[in-house]
This record gives structure tokens, C-alpha cells and sequence, in this order.
């Protein structure tokens, strides 16, 4: 017994030394008391009953929210939109795949963006369904493929990667392809389709560039207050990816996928279009799924503090006021009913706030069960590793923050449920 005591006060002095400087918190016993909006109540209180209740109203009012307050609003339509493939091969993979490289141009203002897809389909079958997610680092880092060339454009800094100007080099070439299980995924008949995120719009506070700027009117540097900042962005990106994929003729269903950041751009991408048959949220936190009112873990303030462009200016109200959100997040996954979604997190992430994303799951299943649809319905979080795979999906893994093919064989599995 003493023993024991004596350890958990080692563990607990080394969590607080393991604090940064100002403190974050990890305690479930310090999560502020916090009443949840319902998902079945409109903001002026009638409650929600039918599927199409939810649709025409409170779905409607729920996605005009996050849009106008929280991730921030498209400027407008483009003027144009172009998609040029630039090459395509049959023997990727040791011949187990096709690869198509796309280039997809996005036009207004007489100014253009372009961004690469990569795009690697099991042969086999005439058709495919693929998983469709950016990536961190330039396409050349998911893969050893040699065909596939490094990204111009500017990347982050990244002293273990030797990037330290910005931009990437042969070096970096095959230095993330653990995070992408993709001879697992060709093998059980799934294609990937993958861009890098920097080539829509550069991760700085800077919105000199990327797709943003296309839309500016003479003397405009930045997106309006209610304007979107890049995890909208990104989204828009996967979005127009979307236009091509369904388009291409070898691909059926497409499931949009994400990680962190960009697993907040993949659910936002998926509560705006609809197209989007499924949805993967990979340890994508706050700002992603995990609950904002449980203030554990990162924090609305915080966010909006280290990454001042990924939301819209408007959701700055919000900092260290997450009391007063007529939303949280639950209501953002609910956005994707009834289809497929699967949130994933892992042990050593907390600061991704594990069990927001566990709840957020649970509460966002009301509207599942409108459409007669399994979601999340126990309230305790599973064990490590014992995966809730329904409609909605839920499975915590012990590690870091990452992506493993502990995570891409769960995704396959519960994907296999409802793809053609
Ligand atoms: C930071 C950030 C998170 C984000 C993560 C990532 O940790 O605080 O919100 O999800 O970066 O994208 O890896």
C-alpha cells in the first residue's frame, strides 16, 4: 500500500514538472462545471423530432454557426476551376497499383492556385473507393515512389527533416510513409488520394498567399472577421479534390481523412460537403473533436493564440469563454449524419483531450439515431485498443500523437462495412 503511495506522488510531481510553463490543464477534476447545448433543441428552444426537422432546421443553423463564427465563411464562388492530369503509370507498388498525378487549378480575380493530388489505385477492380487526406510535409514524404516529385512549395521548418529554408529537398522523400499505410490499403481493395496542405494555403500567419488571396478586392490583405481562416481552407481544398475524384471514373466512394490539424480540415470538409461518404477525425482535438467546454487539454484561447489563422477572426471571442459557445463540437461530428464517422485518439495525446473526443462521439449519436443509425451509446470510454466500430466509430491506441497502421487496420476494417 505504502508502496503505492509513494508512487503515485513520484508520478504526480512528474506530470507537474512535465507542465509547460503556463499550465495547461490535465486534470480531470479541475474540467469546469459545463452544460452542453442539445442537439435537439433549435437555438430558439423547439425541439427536434424528425430527420427532416434536422436537415431543414437545425442542421441549417448548427453549420451557419460553425461557419460564420468558428471556422469562418468561403469569400464566394470561383471564377474557374481546372483539373490537368499530369501523369499516370500502372506499374506503382511493384505493379500492384495505378498512380495518377493531378494537378488542380483554382481560379478568380484573374489570379490562380495550383496543388498537386497524388493518387495511387489498387488494380483489380474498375473501381475503387480511396481514402482521400492531406499530408504535412509534400507528396514525396508518404511514399518511396520516385515518380513522385518533391513539393515547391514552402513547408515548414523541421530541424529532423534537415528543413531549414523553407523548402523540401530529396532528403525529405519517403519521411512519412509510416504514417500512411498504403500497401495495407491497396491490398484490401482501398486507394489514397493525398495533397500536400501547403500547396492550398501555406501553415503561416500570413494570408498573403494560398487559396485565400484569390478572393481579395483591391487593397485587402486578410479574410474578413466572419471570413474563413485556413483549416477552412484546407477544407475548400479537399472539396474541389472531391470535384475531380467523382469525376475520375475509376473511383466509387470517397472517405476524407485527417490528422491533427488536418483532421479538424477533414471534419470540417466533411460537414460541408456532403459528398464525402465518410469521415476519419485522427486525433484531431480542439478545434476538431474534441469537446471545447471541458477547457482540457489545448483550449479555444490557446488555439487561437499559437495558430491565429486557422480559425475565422470571429471565433477569438471565444477565449477563455467557451461558457458561452452555443456550440461545441459534438454538434460539428453530428453535422455528418447519417454517414460513416470514426474518431480516433491515443493515450499519450492529451493534450488532444482523449476523452473530449470520446464524448463528443457518444453525444453527436442522438442524431444518428434519427436515421436509424448505430452511434456511440456508452458513456465511459472503451478500453485501449477495444475499437467501438458502428456507424460511429471510436478507438483510443496507446502511443503518441500519430498516425499508425494500428489506426489505418482499424479504419479499413470499419470502412469495409459501408464502401462499394
Ligand atoms: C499543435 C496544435 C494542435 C494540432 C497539432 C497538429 O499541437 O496545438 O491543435 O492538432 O499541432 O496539427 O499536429
Amino acid at each position: 500500500m505504502k508502496n503505492h503511495f509513494f508512487f503515485a506522488l513520484l508520478f504526480l510531481s512528474a506530470m507537474a514538472l512535465a507542465q509547460p510553463e503556463e499550465s495547461y490543464n490535465y486534470d480531470e477534476t479541475k474540467v469546469p462545471k459545463f452544460q452542453l447545448p442539445d442537439l435537439l433543441t433549435s437555438f430558439s428552444g423547439n425541439a427536434i423530432e424528425t430527420q427532416q426537422q434536422w436537415e431543414e432546421n437545425r442542421r441549417f443553423e448548427i453549420l451557419q454557426f460553425f461557419e460564420k463564427q468558428v471556422y469562418g465563411k468561403v469569400p464566394d464562388r470561383l471564377d474557374e476551376y481546372s483539373f490537368k492530369l499530369l501523369e499516370e503509370s500502372n506499374d506503382a507498388y511493384g505493379g500492384k497499383a495505378r498512380r495518377k498525378q493531378v494537378a488542380i487549378s483554382l481560379k478568380k480575380n484573374k489570379r490562380t492556385i495550383t496543388y498537386n493530388m497524388l493518387i495511387y489505385l489498387p488494380k483489380g477492380n474498375p473501381t475503387a473507393p480511396v481514402f482521400l487526406g492531406y499530408n504535412f510535409y509534400g507528396n514525396h514524404t508518404v511514399t518511396t515512389d520516385p515518380k513522385v516529385p518533391i513539393t515547391e512549395a514552402w513547408v515548414s521548418n523541421n530541424k529532423t527533416f534537415g528543413i531549414t529554408d523553407n523548402k523540401a529537398s530529396e532528403n525529405t522523400r519517403s519521411v512519412r510513409t509510416h504514417r500512411w499505410a498504403i500497401e495495407k490499403m491497396l491490398d484490401n481493395g482501398y486507394g489514397l488520394a493525398t495533397i500536400y496542405y501547403g500547396e492550398v494555403d501555406p501553415d503561416k500567419n500570413d494570408f498573403s498567399d494560398g487559396v485565400h488571396q484569390l478572393f481579395y478586392q483591391e487593397g485587402q490583405d486578410k479574410p474578413k472577421t466572419n471570413e474563413w481562416g485556413s483549416i477552412a481552407a484546407w477544407a475548400f481544398g479537399l472539396s474541389k479534390a472531391m470535384d475531380y475524384l467523382e469525376n475520375d471514373g475509376n473511383i466509387s466512394d470517397v472517405i476524407v481523412f485527417g490528422h491533427s490539424r488536418l483532421g479538424k480540415a477533414a471534419l470540417w470538409a466533411g460537414a460541408t460537403d456532403k459528398r464525402f461518404a465518410g469521415v476519419i477525425s485522427n486525433d484531431s482535438g480542439c478545434g476538431g473533436a474534441a469537446l471545447s467546454k471541458r477547457k482540457f487539454g489545448e483550449t479555444v484561447e490557446r488555439i487561437n493564440t499559437s495558430f491565429p489563422h486557422w480559425f475565422a477572426d470571429s471565433f477569438k471571442k471565444y477565449n477563455d469563454n467557451e461558457r458561452t459557445l452555443p456550440v461545441d463540437q459534438h454538434q460539428l461530428l453530428a453535422l455528418m449524419a447519417p454517414r460513416p464517422l470514426y474518431v480516433a485518439s491515443a493515450v499519450e495525446d492529451q493534450w488532444a483531450d482523449p476523452k473530449g473526443e470520446f464524448l463528443s462521439t457518444h453525444y453527436a449519436s442522438k442524431v444518428y439515431e434519427l436515421y436509424g443509425k448505430e452511434g456511440v451509446t456508452a458513456t465511459n470510454m472503451p478500453d485501449v485498443e477495444q475499437p467501438i466500430q458502428k456507424t460511429v466509430a471510436y478507438h483510443i491506441r496507446n502511443g503518441k500523437h500519430d498516425v499508425t497502421d494500428y489506426d489505418w487496420e482499424q479504419y479499413i476494417v470499419w470502412a469495409k462495412t459501408f464502401t462499394k
